[in-house]
Order: C-alpha cells, then structure tokens, then sequence
C-alpha cells in the first residue's frame, strides 16, 4: 500500500518532543497514518514578503510534513480574499457579506497551482492523495493537469449550499466541474450532498447517477456524505479527569453555586454569536428566576482578524455582552463573561463537563465538533443539556439535543430554560442516546471509511458509512422555535423511531 498523503490549507507541525495534536484531523488520522507512513503538506501559517521558494520538511511521531511559505500578496488573495471573502461566506449561505474580486479569485486559482507543483514533486507513484476544504477545491485539477494519475479524494468540512445560492459565486461553475477532476467528493451530511447534486446538475448539466457518481472525461467521480466524528472516550476521559484539576476547580469555585451555560468557538460570524447573546438577554428578560442565578461563559478565540467582517463582528460581540452586563449584573453576578482568546482543549473539557447547559447555535456549519465534545464531555449520572442549532450538521445526528433555530432569540431563550430546568430522568435519557451514538462513530472509523472508498471503490460500503448514512437524516425538531421546519426526508421513518421519545419529552416541555 502505498503512502497517504494530507493536504490542506494550513499545516500545524507539531514542535520536537510536543505530544501529537489532540484535536482534528490530527487525531482522525493518526491510525492510517501509523499503518502505512505518510505525509502531511500545505501553508506553515507564515506570510512573508518575499518568502525562500522552499518545501521545509519535518518528522513528527512517523509523520513527514512539508510545508511552505506564502508570499504577502497570496496571503492577501488568496487566503484573506477569496477563500475568505468569497467563498467562505457564499458556502455559509451569506451572500451579503461574499466580496468578490477578480484578481483575488485568479490569486486563488495560482496558489492552488503552486501548491500541486510543490507536492508533484514530493509524490510517489503508488500515494494516495487526500485535499482537505474549500481553499484548495481546484487542487485536484490542478495536479491532473500536470500529469497526477493518483487516487485523490476531497473532503468538504464546510456546509454546501444548492444552486440558488453558489451560482451567486462569479465563476461558480468552473469550481464545480473542478471536483469532477477527484476521485471521490465527500461532504458532511445527507443536506450538503442534496446540495452538491443540485449545484452539479444545475451548474454544469451533468446527471448524478444512482450511488452519486458522475462520470466525465473517462473519470468516474463519487460524492457521499461522511459525517465527522470525534474521539468520543478519549474525550469522556479528559474531561473527568480536567475537572478535577486546579483551573477547573477555581474556575467552579468563581460560580459559587450558580448554573453554566457555555459556548466556545472561533468568533466568527458563521457562530451565531450576535444571535446567542440576544437569546441570553432574552433569557433573563422573560425568565426572570434566572436572574442572579445562571452565568455564560463565551469563550470565542478570534480569528482571521484581518478580514473586516471579523472586526466588525468583535465589536458588535463587545458591545452586546456590554450590554446585557450593565443591564442586569450586581455588584456580585456578572451574567456574561466573555472570553476573547483561545482556551486550553483540556480546560474546556472540564468546562463542558461543569456547564448544565452547551450553547451551541451556529447559523450554518458543516459539522460542530464542540455539540459532539459538549455531549461527550458530561457526567453520565448528572448530565448537561445540549442545545442546538438545527443549521449545524451535528443536528443530523443529534435529535435529542433541544434544536432550536438561532435566528429567533426568544426559542432558544425557551430552550435554555427548558434545559435549566429539565428533570434529570429525562437529561440522562437524551444524553445516553447521544453518547451512543458518538461512541458508535469513531473519528477513526471517518477516516477509514473515507480511505476505504477511496482506495477500494468496488468492494467497500463500509459499515461505518451504512451506519453514518443511516445516521444522517432531519431530525424532528424539540423546540417550539425550530417547529416550523418544512424539510422533509426520505429518512422519515427512522427519525420517527430514533426521535419519538425525545418528541413525547418536548411535547411536555412547550
Ligand atoms: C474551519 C475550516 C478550516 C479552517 C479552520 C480555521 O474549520 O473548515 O478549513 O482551517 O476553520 O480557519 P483558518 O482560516 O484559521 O485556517
């Protein structure tokens, strides 16, 4: 077997004698690459003005990583423009924040070919070559245009929009052709691959057959939705283990008493972060027992600072949790605190596993790890209360979570309430079908069944993706705010088995 080779946008080395990465792909590919060796390439996270045109190599843990500088100008066109204006905001379903320019899209595409040229050069005949997310989607084509026979397969980590909204991207129609030049396109869920099949037939006229491939130019290229998973015990286990240690326990000793709610991610605008902090504020406006009573803690760690929607979006977080504070503090309860940094992933475990209640409302996101680690992360005897955003894709796979629909504060300050104050015989049950779920989900068995039907086309439906394709359907909603769904799923009967007790329990919560 040849090796497998990762590549995306941004490589992070680990340091010499540093304990591998915890987090991420790192973790999901940690087994296929101690099998068979492997190599790890793409951006060092370093832009320079005028960076050596060299590939730095590193051996961590029987991993090779090779990874390059970018130029100041491909940084700005590249990363900061196109992926990051464009793309990103049109993939999440916001057209009124995609800036689009000409030269910062013909920047995307020459970087994606400097990229192929700098990994042709490092390949092996026999490698199988594994892109990651939306900044390198014409890689693929790329790498065929300069002679690549290799297996090569894309994963898209990030939600995918149907026709109506991609076509607003100038161009749109090339970017998708571009994935006809893989040989197998996976998505998050069963929503994102209804999107892709949209955008490929009504972007380029072409028909996906039954089994979702598209054959084109004598390529056969599949497309299935591989939900991401995480590393369920290991998480349980860390979490246990955080919260008996000193940050936690002071951390505790700062609520004295008091009921947590959490949110943590990146701060960006795809989080619902505005959104959840107007819930919050709805919260103690209409349910005034918990005033005095319950703390939020955000923790957002800022990201991509350079790109003004960030920047304005920092500010508008500031002035909201501002806000609520100086409407409702005492002298002794600060209602929001508010993080704006990165918090240690152990830290955050036993955080998750203090909080009654996860925030988690994203209006749009490919998957959500944090609803997964958020779940994984309770005391099964005493266990929190996941509340989500049906936008998220974790929905798919969460039905017992309250899913709510950000957009209206006052249903997710009725979930929130829901949450504080469900019975802890229901709080168990909810939580025990997700843990099961979870664990039966391993972000090991993601990568493998994505390699697998890579690899051996064929012969594999691998049980991990029968189960996870059972797994992805519309959940029925829990919340009065989300109870206006109008999707539909050929899924339904399933759902009906998997959601009817969580439905009998909101029905006695509305
Ligand atoms: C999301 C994207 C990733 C990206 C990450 C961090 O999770 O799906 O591709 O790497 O955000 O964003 P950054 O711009 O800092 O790499």
């Amino acid at each position: 077997m040849g090796r497998l080779v990762i590549v995306s946008n941004r490589v992070a080395v680990p340091k010499r004698g540093d304990a591998p990465a915890a987090g991420g792909l790192a973790v999901a590919l940690k087994d296929a690459f101690s099998n068979r060796g492997g190599l790890w390439f793409g951006w060092s996270g370093t832009a320079l003005a005028d960076p050596p045109d060299v590939v730095k190599h590193a051996r961590r843990g029987g991993v090779d990583y090779a990874v390059i500088d970018l130029p100041q100008e491909a940084y700005d066109g590249f990363y900061a423009g196109y992926a990051n204006s464009a793309l990103w905001p049109m993939f999440h379903f916001r057209l009124g924040l995609l800036s689009y320019d000409r030269d910062q899209a013909e920047c995307y595409r020459r970087v994606n070919r400097r990229y192929a040229k700098k990994l042709l050069t490092l390949l092996r005949p026999d490698d199988t070559i594994w892109v990651h997310d939306y900044q390198l989607i014409p890689l693929g084509a790329e790498l065929r245009a300069l002679g690549s026979r290799h297996r090569i397969g894309y994963f898209h980590h990030i939600p995918f929009p149907p026709w109506a909204v991609f076509s607003a991207m100038p161009g749109g129609e090339d970017l998708i052709r571009d994935l006809l030049a893989y040989d197998l396109v996976g998505v998050q869920t069963h929503r994102d691959l209804t999107g892709l099949m949209d955008c490929m037939s009504q972007g380029t006229g072409m028909k996906m057959r039954a089994g979702g491939e598209v054959r084109f130019r004598g390529r056969r290229t599949r497309f299935r939705a591989f939900p991401i998973a995480i590393a369920t015990d290991e998480f349980a286990e860390l979490s246990a283990h955080s919260i008996t240690q000193p940050d936690a326990r002071r951390f505790e000793a700062s609520l004295v008493g008091r009921s947590l709610i959490i949110g943590a991610e990146r701060l960006d605008y795809t989080k619902g972060l505005p959104e959840r902090l107007r819930a919050f504020g709805a919260l103690l406006e209409r349910f005034p027992e918990h005033r005095g009573r319950v703390t939020y803690l955000q923790v957002a760690a800022r990201s991509r600072e350079d790109v003004e929607t960030y920047k304005d979006l920092k500010r508008e977080i500031e002035h909201l949790a501002g806000r609520i504070n100086g409407d409702y503090s005492d002298a002794d309860w600060t209602p929001v605190r508010y993080v704006g940094r990165a918090v240690q992933r152990d830290t955050l475990a036993g955080y998750y596993r203090m909080a009654q209640v996860g925030l988690v409302t994203p209006l749009r996101d490919g998957m959500n790890l944090v609803a997964k680690e958020y779940v994984a992360a309770q005391d099964p005897e005493n266990p929190g209360v996941l509340v989500l955003s049906r936008f998220a894709g974790a929905a798919e796979g969460m039905p017992e979570a309250l899913l709510v629909n950000p957009l209206d504060a006052v249903g997710v300050a009725e979930a929130m309430n829901a949450a504080l104050t469900m019975p802890l015989d229901e709080r168990r049950e909810r939580h025990a079908a997700m843990f099961r779920r979870l664990q039966a989900h391993s972000v090991t068995g993601w990568a493998k069944s994505f390699l697998d039907a890579l690899e051996r086309p064929d012969t594999t439906e691998t049980t991990h993706s029968r189960a996870a394709a059972l797994s992805v359907f519309q959940p029925r909603v829990l919340a009065r705010s989300a109870s206006t769904s109008s999707d539909s799923s050929s899924e339904d009967s399933f759902v009906s088995q998997v959601a009817d007790l969580s439905t009998a329990r909101a029905k006695r919560l509305l």
